[in-house]
């Protein structure tokens, strides 16, 4: 069976000004077209960024995500931001359910599943996140609350393209990364519900995020069903960013 393409994303959140990002650009582009990477490369920044960064972005090669969408298509949702409008501004792909959205703004299972309906709707494509946190972890619980979290969101999916991040929460920000085997363990979970869900399980890429950096990528990198990564804190530096995306 042919390996998929690795990803390597960036998850800018709420960091990086329009100027920063035209300076952290000034020096991915350099080295994007130095090494040539075999790998795709995806920057989520903030929504106001997006339609300013994306001809230098699709001009090197670097597809765009949006951080979170709205669950509406239109209407009087005021600060809200639709699939549509994301698309306009260049976004290819949109995160769903990352776990600060999930934590700090109380985002369930049930907004994800609408959510990823109007991803779907729209003609992007979702990459949503799953993972526990340390106390079900030390539950023994991690496994089902990530097939939960899987089968609760995707439910009603009808899509036919689906990316999604194994982020355990207590390795986000933290600089606790999962082991590579304990990446490997829930991606052959995760792997085994994608193809008992869709007849294209086999197919969708499966990014593992929290604490990645230059120092861990190449081991996380390979493991089996680890299929790239999903990077925060070393993503806001063009030089960290492009050793992983080089290792
Ligand atoms: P981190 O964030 O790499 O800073 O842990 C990852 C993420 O939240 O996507």
């Amino acid at each position: 069976m042919a390996a998929l393409q690795q990803i390597i994303a960036g998850n800018w959140k709420m960091n990086l000004t329009l100027s920063q990002g035209r300076e952290f650009l000034d020096k991915l582009e350099p080295g994007l077209k130095n090494k040539k990477p075999a790998r795709k490369v995806i920057l989520a920044p903030n929504f106001t960024l997006l339609a300013t960064l994306f001809p230098r972005c699709a001009a090197c090669g670097v597809e765009l995500a949006a951080q979170n969408c709205a669950a509406e298509e239109s209407g009087a949702f005021t600060g809200e931001t639709s699939v549509a409008m994301l698309k306009a501004a260049g976004a290819a792909y949109v995160l769903v359910g990352h776990s600060e959205r999930r934590q700090l703004f109380a985002e369930s299972d049930q907004l994800l599943a609408q959510k990823l309906h109007a991803v779907v709707a729209g003609g992007l494509t979702p990459i949503l996140c799953v993972g526990e946190t340390l106390e079900q972890r030390r539950q023994g619980a991690a496994v089902e609350v990530v097939l939960r979290q899987l089968s609760d969101s995707l439910m009603d999916f009808s899509g036919a393209r689906l990316i999604v991040a194994y982020e355990p929460v207590w390795a986000i920000g933290t600089g606790e990364t999962a082991t590579p085997e304990d990446a490997r363990l829930m991606h052959a979970e995760i792997r085994r519900f994608l193809q008992g869900r869709f007849a294209w399980g086999q197919d969708v890429p499966i990014l593992y995020g929290g604490s990645a950096k230059p120092g861990n990528a190449a081991e996380l990198l390979a493991q089996p069903e680890v299929d790239g990564l999903l990077v925060g804190g070393a993503a806001l530096n063009p030089d960290s960013f492009l050793e992983i995306i080089e290792v």
